[in-house]
């Protein structure tokens, strides 16, 4: 038997050589068991192997997809709301929503009072946290009570801090979501995204769902995604205690960069309930404004060892002028991601690329 999966990219599975275990998809009203390979497009020996380590990460029944957004596309389609209430959070989960109001008139909602008062029973509050690009966490317990005394569902993007940083469902999260392209693909080598609920009936009918969206986690990258979920609480523990070196690091000496304005990051938060969710360690993103769009465009080309690239979760640290592609932003706005490296070697980049900006 091997150590490592195999690779497997086939799109198609031999039936069962005995005619009598044959049986028609109309005769199965829950569709094929697991375990049983018609077509990648419904599941595939790979695929399911994922969902059952993320059950295991989760603490659900996982549905895992082509990409986070595949993931997003999938639990709106499944819950169907009539209105949505969310706040700061990835552009392309607006742009989802958007398409949604567009096509049938879904209702978006702020996080203000007023419009959590409107919630009606069915409807869904989606919160990022920590939240893209800032890092900083909005309060779980607190939505968990606002949907649930209205009838309507929280659903979590905990992207920006994985197991065991944070577990959404302990705070009152009905849905999780992760962009597995980020710390559970660790490597910026694959695409995936993942749904954990708290019911295996909802997890077939999102399998059901996710059949004709066309959105099942493709062949290779279930394959990478395993042998990167092989070391994800390794990547993710030294991610998440470099970053709080970083953000110490520069919030301690932020008197001496003249260029660096703010620095946003939960670790920075004073919230009580901040410390709660991430008890584990903090998320390894956060996000500095500096002085100017001249400086944010520049910062990246004085370091050498942050790319200067989108993304995050992967071992190597990248920084982002965020304003190339968040149209949401403040265009002082860059967001950093930690990789694995030596906290130290990172830390003294920070300070040279600083340093030498203060003497531009
Ligand atoms: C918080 C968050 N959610 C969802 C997504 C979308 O994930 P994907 O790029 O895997 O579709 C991203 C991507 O950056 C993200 O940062």
């Amino acid at each position: 038997m091997w150590v490592i999966t195999p690779i497997n990219v086939s799109t198609t599975f031999r039936y069962n050589e005995d005619p009598n275990t044959l049986t028609a998809i109309a005769d199965l009203p829950n569709g094929y068991p697991e375990g049983e390979f018609v077509y990648s497009r419904l599941s595939h020996p790979n695929s399911e192997k994922v969902e059952a380590v993320f059950d295991k990460i989760l603490g659900g029944h996982s549905v895992v997809y082509s990409s986070g957004l595949g993931a997003f596309n999938g639990l709106i389609t499944h819950f169907n709301p009539n209105q949505v209430a969310f706040g700061q959070c990835y552009h392309g989960v607006h742009a989802i929503l958007d398409i949604q109001t567009r096509n049938r008139g879904l209702k978006q909602l702020s996080l203000n009072e007023e419009d959590l008062e409107k919630l009606q029973p069915g409807d869904l509050i989606h919160i990022e946290t920590p939240v893209n690009p800032f890092g900083t966490s909005y309060d779980l317990k607190y939505f968990a009570e606002k949907a649930h005394s209205k009838g309507a569902l929280l659903s979590v993007d905990a992207t920006f801090a994985p197991p065991p940083l944070q577990d959404p469902f302990k705070f009152g999260a009905d849905i999780i979501m992760h962009s597995a392209t980020k710390y559970f693909g660790g490597h910026s080598d694959l695409l995936a995204g993942v749904l954990a609920v708290k019911s295996k009936d909802v997890k077939r009918r999102l399998v059901d769902d996710r059949i004709y969206l066309g959105t099942n986690i493709a062949n290779l990258e279930s394959y990478l995604l395993l042998r990167s979920l092989r070391s994800f609480d390794l990547r993710i523990l030294k991610q998440s205690s470099n970053a709080l070196k970083v953000v110490t690091f520069l919030n301690e000496n932020k008197h001496r960069f003249k260029s660096l304005v703010k620095i946003h990051h939960s670790s920075l938060q004073t919230e009580p309930y901040v410390k709660e969710q991430l008890s584990n360690g903090y998320g390894p993103v956060f996000a500095i404004n500096v002085d100017s769009e001249e400086t944010a465009k520049h910062l990246p080309s004085k370091l050498k060892y942050f790319h200067h690239a989108t993304s995050l979760g992967g071992v190597e640290s990248l920084i982002e002028w965020r304003a190339i592609t968040d149209p949401y932003v403040e265009k002082t706005l860059l967001r950093v991601s930690i990789g694995t490296e030596d906290p130290q070697d990172l830390i003294e980049d920070l300070d040279q690329a600083f340093s030498s900006l203060s003497r531009d």
